[in-house]
């Protein structure tokens, strides 16, 4: 059973700045992410703005995101951006192979996503095609989206009906190029992220950081790779500015099964419990084994890791598409979440940016839209992101987390039972605390150091069980309410969090 923990934050040793962009967005051309979740049409009954729902950019804002990623994933190394461009009428037709041999119509293409971005307050993460496109039709798309004189691509925008250049500051050389982007070895596809790099131009004043598409999982012989371009590179240049590409990416998803069976989203067992959060946490290992090869060529940190996809993936929900990756969002899922966030923060040296994998409708989704009657529902998922703002660029705080109990063992790993972490800014602080223990509550002692805390809040998301989720009908079944079990202390404050819970304290400083 669980003791109470101490959780020891040293409030005046704010370090790295946690990228805001790690809290960053992923939307494919996939189910129904794009077309029903963001984008119904002008003529939809759902109220619109040139066809992108008010609900879902009105959510979204809410939860300031930094960024948006698109139009893929797998759909990015089959997409050709000029067929989504022009009247709509007009665009032709295209096979999503990966995702249900749909037919895609195109009428989502490059400005609908820009104008997407632009009712959003986000910034854009464009992701190009290496699989089956050409050096010369990724060179000319930045040259559409970010030139602003009469070249010919800035010619065509503005013929299309968009004076000004777009700002797009990343940009996705290919996308799991070992795996559905083209199925390439390691030194194929670097040799190719350098030569596309190359000709993804920084047009009027727009600097891109380009993405170079990289491992998976544990697979660090990808990012060796990858950074001996860096390292000739480093080693090129005088002014030692990394290129051709300045970040490259990881993807990792949890799941409690094999590929053919990756478990339910909302019928799973306590063992299954622990195995996902236990896989979650094993990010933050992978992080640092990543970074570890990165740090032999680049000492200096100057290129990024992107952990561009990363999330649950679940079966299907039961009656819908395989090929359309609809998943229900359980309070699991929000505290696989709040742990990768907690490994977001102890490695804000390294980590540029992160894409939940995705926004709406698709597997960890922020949103869920009812098919049939349009209706929206915000997921425990989005809760955690909604409780976690206070996090974005703020300075990551040193914190210690010591529990009376060994910690469990699952599958071969140890499962803390309790996560942490803590950031600073603006005279504030805010501390995460994720009870991992499914059945049991705990009080935990915040040893506070370094600081005078004048005053706290906290809130807390619980539900009545571990696979409660959200519906039209009942949605507020997993909603944050505000953590009044907080008390004063001789060494900070003592709290008590429910079982499966997530928590936020902020406290401001003297
Ligand atoms: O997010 C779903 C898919 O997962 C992406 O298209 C692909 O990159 C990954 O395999």
């Amino acid at each position: 059973t669980t003791g109470p923990a101490r959780v020891t934050v040293d409030l005046d040793q704010g370090g790295d700045i946690i990228n805001r962009h790690v809290y960053g967005h992923f939307a494919e051309h996939l189910g129904r992410c794009i077309y029903g979740g963001f984008f119904v049409g002008e003529d939809s009954e759902i109220p619109n703005t040139r066809g992108i729902r008010d609900d879902v950019v009105a959510a979204l804002r809410a939860l300031d995101i930094p960024n948006l990623r698109w139009p893929g994933g797998c759909f990015a190394d089959e997409y050709h951006w000029k067929d989504g461009i022009g009247p709509r009428e007009q665009r032709p037709r295209m096979v999503n192979s990966h995702w249900g041999d749909v037919v895609e119509d195109n009428s989502f293409g490059t400005h609908e996503f820009m104008d997407l971005v632009e009712l959003l307050g986000t910034e854009a993460y464009v992701n190009g095609n290496v699989g089956s496109g050409t050096v010369q039709e990724m060179s000319e798309w930045i040259e559409y989206l970010t030139r602003d004189d009469d070249s010919p691509m800035a010619a065509l925008r503005r013929a299309n009906g968009r004076d000004e250049p777009w700002k797009v500051p990343f940009f996705g050389i290919g996308n799991e190029t070992w795996g559905c982007g083209g199925n390439m070895r390691a030194d194929e596809y670097a040799a190719l992220a350098r030569q596309y790099s190359t000709f993804v131009r920084d047009h009027a004043g727009n600097t891109v950081t380009r993405i170079a598409a990289g491992s998976h999982d544990g697979d660090l012989g990808w990012t060796e790779e990858l950074m001996r371009v860096f390292g000739d590179s480093l080693e090129k240049s005088p002014e030692r500015r990394p290129g051709p590409f300045q970040a490259i990416s990881l993807h990792y998803y949890t799941m409690t099964g094999p590929w053919e069976d990756k478990g339910s989203a909302t019928e799973f067992t306590e063992d299954e419990w622990y195995l996902a959060l236990s896989r979650a946490a094993h990010l933050d290992e992978l992080l640092t084994r990543h970074s570890t090869v990165m740090d032999r060529y680049d000492p200096y940190r100057t290129v990024g890791l992107v952990l561009d996809e990363w999330g649950t993936w679940w079966n299907v929900e039961p009656g819908t598409n395989p090929g359309f990756l609809y998943q229900q969002n359980t309070l699991r899922d929000a505290l696989v979440a709040s742990v990768h966030f907690d490994a977001f923060h102890r490695h804000a040296d390294r980590l540029l940016m992160a894409n939940i994998a995705q926004t709406v409708n698709v597997l960890q989704a922020m949103i869920l839209t009812d098919p049939d009657s349009g209706a929206l529902v915000l997921t425990p998922t989005y809760h955690v992101f909604a409780m976690n703002t206070g996090h974005h660029d703020a300075a990551a705080l040193p914190v210690h987390v010591s529990l009376p109990e060994e910690p469990r063992t699952v599958d071969g790993r140890e499962l803390p039972l309790l996560s942490a972490s803590a950031s600073t800014k603006d005279g504030r602080a805010l501390v995460s605390l994720s009870n991992l223990d499914a059945s049991e509550p705990r009080t935990v002692v915040l040893d506070l150091r370094g600081a005078e805390v004048t005053a706290h809040t906290g809130r807390v998301l619980a539900a009545e069980s571990t696979a409660a989720h959200n519906t039209p009908e009942v949605p507020e079944a997993v909603a944050p309410r505000e953590l009044t079990a907080i008390r004063p202390h001789e060494h900070g404050l003592e709290i008590d969090l429910p079982a499966a819970s997530y928590a936020t304290v902020e406290l401001t400083l003297g």
